[in-house]
């Protein structure tokens, strides 16, 4: 059985205070759960903190929201997986759609930056997903079976072991339409039977494969039941304590 995983991205929101209290609250709500694990994706100047109060529980983590895709050196503004990795930071989150899009990151430079969390012994959490016009041109499959297999089917099975995969529609992204259950289910069983055709059985069925976009209280539980759906990337609803909590129920 694959255990759930909840996770909030705060995007470029709340400062150090603000985001530490955030967590309490959600540490101090959430009940325990062994089939679930909790993770909070913060910005950079949080982490350290973050790190400290989050790490007396075994059921919560933090991650990053980006590392650099090279080593170390001469890269103004970046930071290294090594120095996550000096922070005990767990979690890295690569490839979301909005350092894609804003950042031109593309599926070289995610390639790289996963091999550079790995180095680390750090977890990825790797983002793929289509635009909406990718949607309506109905070619999503091939869209986030190249962006699989350009930045992630190099990894071995054992490097596999060591991601899981956020199913993100770009149209669904902070605009409050979700995709369907229904519809998040069948990319999710695609994107399993992509990693079966690649890593066998084994692999396919230990991955977790999260859904992210405009994923809300009232429509968490739901998603969560789909038998290819392991939790939750979320986005606005992890910075309001009660509805986070809510979300991380649903998952059960
Ligand atoms: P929203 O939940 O705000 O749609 O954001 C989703 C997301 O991008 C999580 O990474």
């Amino acid at each position: 059985m694959r255990k759930k995983i909840v996770a909030g991205n705060w995007k470029m929101h709340t400062t150090p205070d603000e985001g530490l209290t955030l967590a309490r609250q959600v540490m101090e709500t959430a009940h325990a759960n062994e089939h679930r694990e909790v993770i909070f994706f913060a910005p950079f100047v949080h982490l350290t903190t973050l790190q400290k109060e989050v790490s007396v529980s075994p059921f919560f983590s933090v991650g990053a929201q980006n590392c650099s895709n090279h080593e170390k050196g001469a890269f103004t503004g970046e930071v290294a997986a090594f120095m996550l990795r000096s922070i005990d930071v767990s979690w890295v989150l690569v490839g979301h759609s909005e350092r894609r899009q804003y950042y031109h990151e593309n599926h070289t430079i995610l390639k790289q930056k996963v091999d550079q969390a790995l180095s680390q012994q750090l977890l990825v959490m790797f983002c793929c997903g289509e635009t909406l016009d990718q949607r309506m041109e109905g070619n999503f499959r091939e869209v986030i079976r190249k962006q699989l297999e350009e930045s992630l089917f190099h990894l071995d099975a054992t490097q596999m072991n060591q991601v899981a995969i956020a199913y993100e529609p770009v149209w669904a992204i902070g605009t409050g339409q979700t995709a369907t259950p229904d519809q998040a289910q069948e990319v999710h069983a695609f994107i399993r039977e992509l990693i079966k055709q690649k890593y066998g059985d084994g692999v396919a069925a230990r991955v977790r494969i999260v859904y992210g976009g405009s994923v809300k209280p009232d429509n968490a539980k739901d998603l969560f039941n789909k038998p290819d759906i392991d939790g939750g990337l979320v986005g606005g609803a992890s910075l309001n304590a009660l509805d986070f909590v809510t979300i991380i129920h649903a998952a059960e």
